[in-house]
């Protein structure tokens, strides 16, 4: 049976193309699972699973969860705000005393960059990033990059604009190296002030002016403003981001051709996108949320394999 090259899921960074390719051949496997009328397995019978979320989540929280119940796994869920965090508890005393319950896999969503690696050189267990600061977001990476496969027939030579605040994005970096390993072209689209000086050596292009983005891409990726990791003002007012990046159906309507609009939520609506968009046949933003389901039982399925019992 093939394997994944990492023992760990730690950013798109450390992964290989063949790795995206057997996470995306062992998905379309479980996607075709979950569309049963019983949408379970019971693969991970023998396996048990830790969500630790020291941050706050809908989709990637519920959807590890429904992925791992899917597999038959026994599931734990942590939140920071209800545990003793609060108390002083330092991150590896509180994952060591949640490990010793006989844990094997630890799914966490922290708010410092680096979290997932710390953990991974300290714990006995398989670590899942489910978000790390401004860093990474490799499952969204994942789902996003396997929707547009699944959309478009292929990622390969597909150009893809990712839309607005980059600056405080964990998603934009992961999709960008999930893009570029699978081949497409990727450009970042949004006031200076929210894209990072050196964003140029990693091979993409920066556009200011969104219809010349739109114009240029097949998907278009938006995203939203971060308001929670920003200290400073990055914009006159929300009025003015809206005008000058949001996207709605009179700007699409303009450009002349169809283009795919993906969004990894949560949305704020009226702000970075208009209602009539994110519900529109042009929108695969709720295909992302199913697919979503797949990617992880996907990779949950292929790091337990690793796992000697
Ligand atoms: N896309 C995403 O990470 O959403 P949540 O913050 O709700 O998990």
């Amino acid at each position: 049976m093939k394997q994944l090259s990492v023992q760990h899921l730690l950013g798109i960074k450390y992964l290989k193309k063949e790795d995206i390719t057997l996470i995306f051949e062992t998905a379309n496997h479980f996607k075709e699972v979950i569309n049963r009328p019983i949408k379970k397995v019971p693969s991970l019978r023998d396996i048990t699973i830790a969500n630790l979320f020291f941050e706050n989540s809908t989709r990637t929280k519920l959807s590890f969860e429904l992925a791992e119940k899917r597999l038959s796994a026994d599931v734990i869920n942590f939140s920071a705000s209800q545990s003793s965090v609060k108390k002083g508890e330092t991150l590896i005393d509180t994952v060591n005393n949640i490990l010793a319950m006989k844990v094997d896999i630890v799914v966490m969503r922290h708010s410092d960059v680096g979290a997932g690696v710390f953990l991974s050189k300290h714990v006995n267990a398989k670590i899942i990033n489910a978000g790390d600061g401004a860093h990474e977001h490799p499952t969204q990476a994942l789902l996003d990059t396997y929707s547009i496969k699944e959309k478009l027939g292929t990622v390969s030579n597909k150009k893809v604009v990712i839309i607005g605040d980059i600056l405080h994005s964990r998603v934009a970096l992961s999709n960008i190296y999930a893009l570029q390993l699978l081949g497409a072209e990727v450009m970042v689209c949004g006031p200076l002030s929210l894209i990072p000086k050196h964003i140029k050596s990693l091979g993409v292009q920066v556009e200011t002016n969104i219809k010349k983005a739109l114009e240029w891409c097949d998907v278009a990726n938006v995203l939203r403003v971060q308001n929670e990791r920003m200290d400073a003002s990055y914009f006159p007012s929300t009025r003015e981001y809206t005008q000058l990046f949001g996207i709605n159906l009179e700007l699409l309507n303009s450009i002349n051709k169809d283009i795919v609009i993906m969004h990894p939520g949560p949305i704020n609506r009226g702000v970075e996108i208009t209602s009539d968009v994110a519900d529109s046949d042009k929108s695969i933003i709720l295909n992302q949320v199913e697919n979503g389901v797949a990617i992880r039982m996907a990779i949950i399925y292929l790091l337990a394999q690793q796992i000697k019992k």
